[in-house]
């Protein structure tokens, strides 16, 4: 079969790989139909994550119709069409018996630090994910959704992380009738996070990034203020500005360690490699927070981090929450939210490749060139 594999940082190619094959009697084989690049998968691009090694398939979005099932699955059949959760969880054990699948402690020999993912790196099980024509899925019972008929294909598969996950940042934060949101970084993650805090009561939500068309997409299709921090000295004067200078009740962090705007962290995160990347969002969300408010991080962070206003976090009395999101979970509340017409997931989608133009998808969505937003690879047809 064809599938995108990664050869190093910046470098990766559509090859011949063996098919996947049923491992464990639990297992199901997909036939990859649509798939979408994440903002998660450009942190393995760039080679920012640990033991990302030569050979790997990332893709942790993807939609598919199932072409095998191993001896115990009886929830699925061949032909089924089916989302599948980022997360490759179990589905028994103390943590997804309370709902915590993305911190399943039966998929990954690193399970006291991450649970398992498909298609991003070792460090989250190893599994290949699904830029590929077929893909391995475990705990087939128990991970994916057959897709119900209302539901097209391309919202579908946008509900498999990007969706779920900002919906789950939005709820993480805690949002009360009428309270101010700031959303930071305006990506797909961000933009779906802006649009769940109106669903949840929000009063006031504000977006802050530095690319324009992505800002014009935070007023368009979340309806939200907007800032661009490149047109500001100050970051922190502006927020503190804009809310009578108190702060945000709720902030929603949607961009992780690849931070833009602080020349200082970028030099010693990714330059001089001296910490898991640029902590300037997180510092951002941290200062732009009102005494007692809550800050929900979705973006994504490498283990060790200096240079964090955790003391001005402390003095705040603020509450910081994060997770990988558990998605399968947030399903059943947003397929209402779809289906009743509150929001169309795919509105935001850019940009469509083949799996044998994904090089160009990555440069391109990594590079943010040509507008791009959400880039989805159509694989074949269902
Ligand atoms: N927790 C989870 O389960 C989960 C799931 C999916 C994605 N993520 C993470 O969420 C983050 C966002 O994902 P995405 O797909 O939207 O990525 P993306 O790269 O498309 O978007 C990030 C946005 O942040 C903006 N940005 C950069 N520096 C900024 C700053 N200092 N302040 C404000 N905005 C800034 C960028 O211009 C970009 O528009 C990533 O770190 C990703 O790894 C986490
Ligand atoms: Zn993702
Ligand atoms: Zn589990």
């Amino acid at each position: 079969m064809r599938a995108m594999v990664y050869r190093g940082p910046y470098r990766i190619r559509v090859e011949e790989k063996p098919m996947p094959r049923i491992e464990h009697p639990h297992d199901a084989i997909v036939r990859v139909t649509t798939a979408a690049i994440c903002g998660s998968d450009l942190h393995l691009y760039h080679g920012m994550m640990p033991d990302t090694r030569v050979g790997h398939t990332f893709g942790h979005e993807f939609v598919g119709v199932v072409h095998e099932v191993g001896p115990a699955v009886e929830n699925l059949q061949v032909g089924d069409r089916v989302m599948v959760p980022f997360n490759v969880f179990c589905g028994r054990c103390w943590f997804c018996s309370r709902g915590l699948q993305s911190n399943c402690h039966n998929v990954n020999p690193n399970a006291t630090a991450v649970g398992g993912i498909y298609g991003y790196s070792h460090t989250t099980g190893g599994y290949d994910g699904g830029q590929a024509e077929y893909v391995r899925v475990p705990f087939a019972d128990v991970g994916p959704s057959v897709i119900p008929d209302w539901l097209a294909e391309e919202d579908a598969v946008l509900m498999t992380d990007a969706l779920a996950t900002a919906y789950f940042g939005a709820q993480l934060a805690d949002i009360r009738e009428g309270d101010s949101v700031l959303v930071l970084g305006a990506g797909p993650i961000g933009l779906y996070a802006a649009k769940s805090a109106w669903l949840m009561g929000a009063g006031r939500v504000v977006v802050i990034d530095h690319l324009e068309d992505r800002l014009e997409m935070a007023r368009t299709f979340a309806h939200a203020e907007t800032f661009n921090f490149a047109e500001h000295d100050d970051v922190v004067v502006l927020m503190k500005r804009i809310t009578g200078h108190l702060g945000f009740d709720r902030v929603i962090e949607a961009v992780g360690a690849e931070a833009d705007g602080n020349a200082l962290m970028h030099i010693t995160s990714a330059k001089l490699k001296l910490q898991g990347g640029s902590p300037i969002a997180l510092n951002w969300a941290i200062d732009g927070a009102r005494k007692g408010g809550t800050i929900s991080v979705m973006g994504a962070y490498g283990p060790i981090f200096s240079a964090i206003k955790y003391g001005d976090a402390l003095n705040k009395g603020l509450t910081i929450r994060g997770n990988q999101c558990p998605v399968k979970r947030q399903w059943p509340r947003l397929l209402e939210h779809v289906q009743a017409g509150h929001l169309k997931p795919s509105e935001i989608v850019t940009h469509r490749f083949t799996l044998d133009e994904i090089p160009d998808a990555y440069h391109v969505f990594s590079a943010k060139l040509d507008g791009c937003i959400k880039p989805l690879i159509t694989l074949s047809a269902a």
